[in-house]
């Protein structure tokens, strides 16, 4: 009629459609919510160990540094700490998403969350308990609250009652919670349960009891943070001595 292509008149729907939406749209703002620490949950207690500086916001230098102290292999760490950033803010960013239909298209609220992803992978604690997936042990329930019952059925793996998990038992725990569509979530999973397995074993290579509660609860990384700290203590003592028997 005028001359107007099909597209002509697509481009300009989405033009109006852009219009209508930028007003509202406001860079979402960072300023972290550490309201959590009144009362936090378990998951949130367990994490907090990795928030170096306490604001409430686990950014990629402090999960590193993290890692180093927890005795993890350096090198290591550079895919490490940037795997697991990466997995919960995008998770949580996946999670965020308003219900999609076509009338959300013109709402503010879900352009400001597609452009609201965090390049700098900063993972914040108040919501954490959203990057719960669906092949998670359950052990956290869905507010990151602790379930007595999942801890026992993980402890059920134990078949000879020596009080703890092993390599082989906790591989068949993964398994048993594998929930096949859940593919990021298992991935996820193993990642998370072969690294915490590194740090938690004895020398007879099970995870006590005591030693997965106190994981659970974040309490023991401090612990193995000085111990390992200790160990290099006296690491650096050998070495010098042996500097000066040469
Ligand atoms: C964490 O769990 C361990 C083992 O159950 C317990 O002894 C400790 O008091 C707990 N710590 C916190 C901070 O809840």
């Amino acid at each position: 009629m005028l001359g107007f292509s099909r597209h002509d008149v697509k481009v300009a729907a989405l033009a109006i459609v852009m219009m209508l939406v930028m007003p509202g749209l406001q860079p979402t703002p960072r300023v972290p919510d550490t309201s959590y620490r009144a009362n936090p949950s378990t998951l949130q207690q367990h994490v907090e160990y990795f928030d170096r500086n306490r604001d409430g916001v686990i950014s990629l230098p402090e999960t590193f540094e993290s890692l180093n102290r927890l005795g993890f292999n350096w090198w290591g760490n550079f895919y490490r700490a940037p795997f697991i950033n990466w997995g919960l803010t995008m998770g949580l960013y996946v999670k965020g998403f308003p219900p999609l239909s076509l009338s959300s298209l013109i709402s503010p609220a879900f352009w400001n969350h597609l452009l609201s992803f965090d390049f700098q992978l900063r993972v914040p604690i108040q919501t954490i308990h959203q990057t719960i997936h669906p092949s998670d042990s359950g052990v956290y329930d869905k507010n990151g609250q602790f379930n007595e019952a999942k801890f026992e059925r993980l402890m059920s793996f134990d078949k000879a009652g020596k009080g703890g998990i092993n390599r082989c038992e906790m591989t068949r725990f993964i398994k048993a919670n594998n929930n096949p569509p859940d593919v990021p979530g298992n991935i996820g999973s193993k990642f998370e349960w072969f690294n915490v397995f590194e740090i938690l074993h004895d020398d007879k290579g099970v995870m006590s009891r005591e030693k997965l509660l106190k994981m659970y609860n974040g309490s023991v990384f401090e612990e193995i943070e000085r111990a390992v700290a200790a160990k290099k203590g006296i690491q650096t003592v050998r070495t010098s001595a042996m500097k000066n028997d040469a």
